[in-house]
This record gives C-alpha cells, structure tokens and sequence, in this order.
C-alpha cells in the first residue's frame, strides 16, 4: 500500500501532469521526519516563469482566446493547490489523521478541478502549459512556520477569495453564453465552499481566547492581510454556507488596507 509520504512525494515532485493528477484512496499512514521546503517538479512546459502575461479584461471574454487563457491561469492555480496541499503534508507530518484525511480529500478536488479546466481548455483550442505559469501563490509556502498559519493562509485566504473569484468569473461566462465554463466554475465555487469549511472547522478547534478572526489575522504572513482573503465581489451566502459566522464576516467584509486600493483597480474594467 502506498504510503501518505511517498503519495504526496509524488504529488509534489512528481514531473508529469499523470503524477500530479492521480487520486490515491487507499493510503497507509506512516511517520516520517517533516520535509523542508523544496520547489514543485513540474513538466517543462508548466515550469515556474519570470514571464509575465495578463490576465484577459472582462470585456474581452466573448473571444475563445481569451477565454482559454483565463482558464490557463484558472488551472495554474489548481495545480499549485494539489502542490500546496502535498507540501503541507510532508512539513507537518504531526497533524492528526481526520485532518490529514481532509486535506487529502480536498486534494482529490483540485485534481478535477484542473482536469475540468484541461478539457475545457482544449475544447477552446489550447493546451496547459502554452502559455507561461506563474509562482505566485507557491511564493507564500516559505512563509509559514506551522500548520495553522497554513491553513490559515490557504483555506481561510486563497480558498476564501476563491468563493468571490469563481461567483464573479462564473457570471461573466454566463453573460457570454459559455454554460460548459460557467458549469465548471459552479462546481469549482460549491467544492470551494467545502474547502474553506474545513478549514474553518480546524481553525475553530484552535482558538483559545480570541475570536476567529484575530486569531486568523495573528496567523497571517506580515506581508498578506485578510484583503487577500476577498475577490472583487463579497460572496456573503458561500461564506456562510462554508460555517463562517456573522461576526467573522463583517470583519472580513470591512476590513480595508491598501491592497484594496493599490492592487484591486485592475478589476474594475
Ligand atoms: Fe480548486
Ligand atoms: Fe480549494
């Protein structure tokens, strides 16, 4: 039987989209010595690139081109997602296995979130990997020292934006006409909403004195804030469907700094 260590290995370090794209139910789990921090394999055509291209403005998405590059940079970030999980895993082997099982089931679908975005990728004429990936969301992997400031900063910030991300993009598929995409991103937004749950559910466990959300913020990197954790638009309903309480989501919702202002204008258009 394979083991969690080596399934995450191969996750992680894998060098082909088959590796990285397996689902693996039937897992012993051993102990092992936390792994260091060690950037993805990735086939060459997915390797990290300094090149950067634009995310396509809304106004263009009634073109197939711009819509499979959308997805290009949709499907990035699933792949980074299988590979930010898998590291997790292998830097935190003393997490209990309920919560192991968790992130490895959510795993599970990121893998058919990417292979969702391929397919419709390649219905709209490209491949994964034509165009030149990002490490953006990797980056931040070197910035956690423990296993709540993880998941505080995937499930409760990247997850969470997710929410508003994938209701936002949805619709604008939907105004072009593109019910396959549209279909995809709704099954991306309702997996979301599991995801953040689950890491809401933990971090609940977790806190001592505080209320959620000032334990969420001590969590966070210095250099990402809870903006991160919201899109263009606030999602309240996915937000309250993933367990997330009224007071946690005013904060959320009112809470400003400057990457509101500096960084979120590009969305305007
Ligand atoms: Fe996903
Ligand atoms: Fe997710």
């Amino acid at each position: 039987m394979l083991s969690l260590e080596d399934y995450c290995k191969q996750l992680l370090y894998g060098t082909s989209l088959e590796e990285k794209l397996t689902v693996q139910k039937n897992l012993s789990f051993n102990s092992f010595d936390a792994y260091e921090m060690k950037d993805p394999g990735r086939p060459t055509r997915l390797k990290f690139s300094a090149e950067q291209i634009k995310f396509p403005k809304k106004t263009s998405f009634h073109l197939d081109e711009k819509k499979a590059l959308a997805i290009h940079f949709f499907a990035n970030h699933e792949l980074l997602a299988i590979e930010m999980f898998a590291q997790a895993l292998l830097m935190f082997p003393n997490i209990d296995q309920v919560t192991a099982k968790n992130l490895l089931a959510t795993i599970e679908d990121e893998q058919n979130h990417l292979k969702l975005y391929i397919k419709r990728m390649n219905e709209l004429g490209i491949e994964f990997g034509d165009y030149p990936v990002n490490d953006f969301f990797w980056d931040y992997m070197g910035e956690v020292k423990t296993f709540e400031e993880f998941y505080a900063l995937m499930a409760l910030t990247f997850e969470q934006a997710n929410l508003d991300f994938a209701k936002y993009y949805q619709n604008i598929f939907k105004e072009v006409g593109d019910e396959e995409t549209f279909n995809v991103l709704d099954q991306v937004y309702k997996d979301e909403i599991a995801h953040v749950a689950r890491g809401a559910k933990y971090l609940k466990s977790q806190v001592k004195d505080q209320d959620l959300f000032s334990y969420y913020q001590s969590l966070l990197p210095g250099n990402i804030s809870p903006s991160r954790g919201k899109g263009m638009i606030f999602d309240e309903r996915g937000r309250q469907l993933a367990g997330l309480d009224h007071h946690f989501i005013n904060q959320m919702n009112n809470f400003r700094d400057d990457f509101d202002i500096v960084n979120r204008k590009q969305w305007k258009k």
